[in-house]
Order: structure tokens, then sequence, then C-alpha cells
């Protein structure tokens, strides 16, 4: 009764909504969707209201039989109940229409479920890992592997995905870089814009766009000693001017959640986070979405020591503005219980309903229930089929060229006698990363089907294996440390061939949550077997595979080419393939430093100048006394097939103290190329110590052999200004050096007075 009553004034409302005229009809809807959202408010009750905070992980196989007894039964018997809002980790239309069927025909006030997953970097058919295609420093590559992650999941029943993964970090220790844009604010805030974009589209409402997730809120990416869910302790410059701005980004262009983090922030953890989640996001910023608890963060308050008991965490949670518990069952069992003793104020819980609702009306879930759950769209989309041309140009775009002595590369196709040597050489699984819960096992194209795709003669020899055991995304990968076996045929092979392209790299699964290592070579065998080939013949091209960066001393020091080629997804080995014979002029640039040695890490290039940066012949300077400050490979780094020279730098400045900034690049080679003209900036003396180079814009151009282009930059108070101590921005007026250049290290400089 309640539900039909309920239901008829919401269609009372939209009704009227749809009679106003076409000018009134943006504003009205506001109204209208507010009141309508409060009307199914008042009729909830407290139990309904702590249902839709609660998001439970997918329990039962909803097209088999239904559960009749143990948790599986308690958890049916709760979404029966209208206590739970939200799944995760269901997907499929029938799955996913059996349990939208429930929560709308089964409970008192059939409010639809929103159904969660982990859309990382594509759906069945994956693109690089995210890592990876920011090295494409191609935004509108990036948005459309978004959008085509988007199609795919929505066709099969989701309709929110807990990404894009915002968080920066400095240390290739951490295994979750591969999910992320690297190390760079400026960088990764316009990486997330362009994925919360690509993501939802510019119309919730239709199917096939999903709620996108900024994460995770905040510091995570900051983990002490790159050791994953580790502490973060970070001051306040750092956390408004790097890690805050890829998410305040985010909201700017009305992504629809935000997730909050395991870590504790400066001794806080971020589920329990009144400061960032309450005064900073939804009040500073106006967030207008709903906050999602990481995996079980809320309940991990107890072992951070910061809650007595569960109670106590849905108390500290939901007070500091968690909206929705995943997973901690914190709410659904204490909220309750909390609020009738008076430690919750209802109006937070109020307040958290309407967020979540919103979010499924923007959906238009409250409009068709059933809008994901279209069979013939998700039987009839193409996936691989569609989408492999689009992928494919995101990983070949991906892909960083680190060095080419003598110019080594690009291979002929018709080149005689190429030995391949690499396990990773064969594998269509590890390219995959290990974020890829949508997609089957197996279906990346291997580089040595790439290059028979390019009808590319060649033999091969897979050297030891990687790994002895099947990796899986639960457990530690083992690595054959063992088993020699393939080593010496490798390497006899390897005596007389014309060229050797060696595969080597991490394995998928060595990066990811829950994978942070302290050695950052390869694994395994691996390096032995290049140094025993390159003993028998130095013509190598080296195919690095890796979710994060890896040190590459020996490589760099010994091998003429390398390619960095990070987990590239499901056109791995075409792309690849494009690459090494010259169908595509590499013109990728990392996003984070790779480092000379762990020793090094924290390791990025936008750092503090320090009182005493040298060099100095004493060692009274900020050093280390047996390696170098620097990286191997600085951020921004990455070469082409091609030369450019950067010439003509003009550095002036407008009537209101913009910089307006000029330089040519001109193609001095003799491929067609893509180059990224980055341009950094130096506040000189500031009222905070601000960094030695900050980048500050970036422009990707095509440019033909023989031919120049003239790149121009507009720097405004936005770029120039930072936050100080108190999370204030400001601008200084004073001196700021202008740097353009191919990367973080090699710029022409210029130094102009505001
Ligand atoms: C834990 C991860 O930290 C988060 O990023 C992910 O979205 C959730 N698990 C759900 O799978």
């Amino acid at each position: 009764m309640i539900k039909s009553n309920t239901i008829l004034s919401i269609l009372f409302i939209v009704v009227t909504l749809f009679s106003c005229s076409k000018q009134t009809q943006k504003v009205t809807s506001e109204i209208v969707e507010l009141g309508a959202m409060e009307l199914l408010l008042s009729k909830m009750t407290l139990e309904e209201k702590i249902g839709q905070m609660t998001q439970y992980n997918g329990f039962w196989d909803a097209t088999g039989p239904v559960p009749e007894e143990g948790s599986s039964m308690e958890k049916y018997n709760d979404l029966k109940n209208g206590r739970v809002g939200s799944l995760l980790n269901v997907s499929g239309v029938d799955e996913v229409r059996k349990l939208q069927e429930i929560a709308v025909n089964e409970t008192r006030l059939g409010i639809p479920l929103i159904f969660g997953l982990d859309v990382i970097h594509g759906h069945k058919t994956l693109a690089p890992i995210p890592l990876g295609e920011v090295a494409s420093w191609d935004l509108e590559a990036i948005e459309k592997s978004a959008r085509m992650a988007a199609e795919e999941a929505s066709a099969r029943g989701i309709n929110w995905t807990f990404a894009p993964m915002v968080d920066i970090t400095r240390d290739a220790r951490w295994g979750r870089v591969m999910e992320g844009a690297g190390e760079d604010p400026f960088l990764g805030s316009l990486v997330g814009k362009a994925r919360v974009r690509g993501f939802q589209g510019n119309d919730l409402s239709k199917n096939n766009t999903l709620a996108a997730t900024a994460k995770h809120f905040a510091g995570y990416g900051f983990a002490e000693s790159g050791r994953d869910y580790n502490a973060a302790d970070v001051g306040s410059v750092t956390l408004f001017n790097t890690i805050l701005p890829p998410f305040k980004a985010c909201i700017d262009v009305d992504v629809a959640t935000v997730m909050n983090s395991f870590n504790t922030l400066n001794g806080i953890p971020a589920t329990g986070d009144t400061y960032l989640q309450r005064d900073i996001l939804k009040g500073e910023w106006g967030f207008k979405g709903f906050v999602i608890s990481d995996w079980g963060s809320a309940g991990e308050m107890v072992a951070h020591g910061f809650a007595k008991d569960l109670k106590d965490a849905a108390i500290i949670a939901a007070n500091a503005g968690s909206d929705m518990d995943m997973e901690s069952y914190a709410y659904i069992r204490h909220l309750a219980e909390a609020i009738e003793e008076g430690s919750v104020p209802i109006k937070y819980v109020d307040d958290a309903v309407i967020r979540i609702l919103k979010i499924k009306e923007a959906l238009g879930l409250f409009e068709d229930p059933f809008r994901y759950c279209d069979k013939e769209r998700e039987n009839s989309l193409p996936y691989h089929k569609d989408h492999a041309a689009l992928v494919r140009d995101i990983a070949k775009k991906s892909i960083v060229l680190l060095k080419n002595e003598d110019a080594l590369l690009p291979l002929k196709k018709d080149q005689k006698n190429i030995l391949v040597i690499g396990d990773l050489a064969q594998d269509k699984n590890s390219p995959l990363g290990s974020w890829r819960i949508g997609s089957d096992d197996n279906t990346a194209i291997s580089v040595n089907e790439g290059l028979e795709n390019k009808s590319v003669s060649f033999s091969y020899e897979p050297g030891p294996t990687l790994i002895s055991e099947p990796a899986t995304f639960i457990k530690e990968v083992v690595i054959n440390n063992e088993d020699k076996s393939g080593f010496d045929e490798a390497v006899n092979k390897a005596k007389s061939a014309d060229v050797i392209i060696m595969v080597l790299g991490e394995h998928g699964f060595q990066s990811g949550e829950g994978r942070s290592r302290t050695e950052l070579g390869f694994p395994g065998f691996q390096q032995q077997l290049l140094e025993a080939v390159h003993a028998v013949n130095q013509n190598i091209v080296l195919v690095v595979m890796s979710g994060r960066p890896l040190i590459l001393n020996w490589a760099d020091e010994h091998v003429p080419a390398i390619l960095e080629t990070w987990q590239l997804g499901t056109e791995t080995g075409n792309a690849i393939a494009d690459v090494l014979f010259g169908d595509y002029n590499p013109s990728g640039k990392l996003p984070m430093c790779f480092p000379r040695s762990v020793g090094q890490l924290p390791l990025y290039y936008n750092k503090l100048n320090t009182g005493r940066p040298g060099p100095s012949d004493m060692v009274f300077w900020s050093h280390y006394g047996d390696e170098s400050n620097e990286p191997l490979y600085p951020f921004g780094y990455g070469l082409s097939y091609t030369k450019y020279e950067y010439s003509n730098l003009s550095v002036t400045k407008d009537g209101t103290n913009n910089i307006l900034v000029s330089i040519d690049v001109k193609n001095v080679g003799n491929f067609e190329g893509e180059e990224v003209v980055q341009l950094y900036i130096r506040d000189v003396v500031a009222s905070v110590a601000r960094p030695i180079k900050e980048l500050k814009g970036f422009e990707k151009v095509s440019i033909n052999p023989g031919s120049v282009q003239t790149v121009k930059f507009k720097v405004t108070k936005n770029e120039l200004g930072f936050f100080n101590t108190n999370g204030k921005f400001v601008f200084e007026a004073g001196n700021f050096e202008i740097m353009v250049g191919p990367n973080s290290v090699e710029l022409e400089k210029k130094t102009i007075e505001l």
C-alpha cells in the first residue's frame, strides 16, 4: 500500500515535470527531484534508511536456487526486507535483473539497487592498465577508453564503477601505482576528469553510462614505505597541493561518488575523517554525490585502534560522512541502536540516504530499474570485435621508447633471423594486468601473436618460465626461482640470431592491490638470462612489461633499445608489433620517474630544492654517497623514431598578469611523429617553499618531418598560485621560471616577473 502511494506521488511529480516549458524545465526538475526523493525519504523507516547505506558483496548466484541457510540466507532476507541499497561484484543481465526484481517487487518501498563493480581499464575488452594509458598523455584517447569500458559494463547490468583511482603516488614499491595516473597532480587531475567524463558521459540516465568513483579519499598513494594499506603521514602543503587536487578536479566534472580509503592519514583513518569528508569534500567543495567506504574500511578502524568495536566504528564512520558501508556490516548491525541512543544524529542518516537516492535517480533507476538489463544489448555488444581497434590505438600510444641506440628500432618487416626470447612473449594472461573482473583469462594477443599478425618471420625460445604456479587475483604470485630449463637453449640460439627481441618484466599479478615489492628488478631468472644472452649477442631489443617503474640500470647501460610496454591489455601483441616494426612511431612519456635504486624512493621530479641542493666536493649537501639523486628516466621522458628540436622560447605577459608562452618544435628526423610538449613553472620565492619544477601545461602535437609547430600556452594565476599551510589558495607576485621541453629535465628556461 505504502509502496504504491509513494510511487503514485513520484509519478505525479514526474508528470508535472514533463508538462513544464523547456526553459523552466531544468530548474523545475531540480526542485522536483529534490521533492521526489525527500518525499520518498519521509516514507522510509529507520531500518530502510540504513538499508540504503549498506552495500553487500554479491553473495549468491541469483540465477540458481534461493539460499535456504547460512549467511547467504541472512543476506537474502536483508535484501527482501529493504535492508540493502547496493550490491558489488554482481554482473550479467540475468543476475542483475533477478536481484533488482527482488528489490523492486519484494521490498516495501521498491527502491532499486545500484550495482557497483571495479571497471578499471575496460571490462571484457581491456585497455592498457591506467598508468600505462596515462603514458599516452592523450586525454581524448583516455576518455574514449573509459567510455568503451562504460559501454561494455553497462550492457552487463552494471551502473556504477569504482574508478578512476586518482591517488597521486611517488613510490614504485606500491603495487597500486598501476591503477593511477602517476606522480603528478596536474596530469592526474586532467586524467581524472577525462576518465570521469568517459564513464559518466553527459547524461547518467542513459543506459550506456556508469556512475564513476574518485578514489581513494585520501592519502592512500602515500602509504609509508610503499607498503599497501600502510599509514600515510603528510603535511598540509602536500595534502592540499598534491593529494587533493585530482579529487577536486573530479568533483568539478560532477563525479557521482567518492570512495574513502583504508589508510590513516596523519593518524585518522580516512573512513572516520570528518575533516576530509564533511569539511572539505561536502563542505568546501560542495560535493553532492555520496561517499562509499572502501571494502571493510569502517570495520578496520577497530584494527587501527581508532574504534572500540564495530558499533563504535559505525558511529565514527557515519558521523564523519561515510554514506555507504561496503562490506563492514557496521551500519546494518549497529547504526539503528547508535541513532536511538543519540550517538549519531538522524540528520546525518537522512543526508546520506538523500545523496544515495539522488544518484539512483540520476541513473534513471526510479524511472526504469531495469534500464541496464537489456539482454539483447548484452548479447549484441561486439566487445572485442569493435573495441579492438580502440584499445590497440591507446595501447600503442602508451608505449614509451626508453632507449634506441644507433636507431636499432624500428625493425624492418623483412628482417631476417629474428629471435624472440622470454616467457612473457607467449603470455596471453599477464598483459591483462590484475584488474580484469569482467574479462576472460588468456584473452590478450601475445607478443608472439602480434608478430605473426604482421607476418614477421621469427623463431622463439621462452627461456625459463616466469611463474611456477598459475597466478590469481587473491594469492601471492609464485615466481620460478628453481627450474632453469630453457635457459641454455635460449642463450645458444641467441648466438646466431641477427636481432633478438627479449620480452621481460613483471607478471601482471605482481602489481595491483596488496602487491607491494621491495625489489624492482626483473623477477626469476630474467636478469640472468638477459646478461647471458647479451654476452653472446648484443643486438637486443628489450621489451619491458610491468605495472610500475622497474629498475633498468643494467639494461640501460648494455642494451641498445628498450621499450616500456606496461600491461597493455587485450591488444598487447598487436600494439607492440606496431611499434617494433615502425607502423607507429612511439610517442609515450613516463608518468612516473624510473628510479636507479629502491633506496631513492619516494622519488619524484617536483621536489623541493632543500637548503643544500649541491653538488659540492664535500659531503655536506643533500645527496647519497653511493647513488645519484636523479632517476634513471625522469618524469615526462620518452623518445621517438624521429628527433625534435626546441627553439625560440618566448615568455611574455598580458595586461592581467597571465604569462604567454610560445615555443617552436621542429621535426628534424625522418618519421612523422607526435610530441608531448611540456611546460613547467617554478615560483622562485614564496611564503611556502615551492617545488623546483611543476608541470602546468602540455600539448601533444603531430609534426611532419622538416615541419615546425609553434606551441602556445597561457599560464594563469590558477597555475601560478598554490595552497598555503592553511589550505588557502594564494597567488604571490614575483619571479617565475618558465620551462618548456620534451621531458622534466631537458628544458628551455626563461624567467619573468609578475
Ligand atoms: C578494495 C579496493 O581498495 C577498492 O579500490 C575497490 O574498489 C574495492 N576493493 C572493491 O572491489
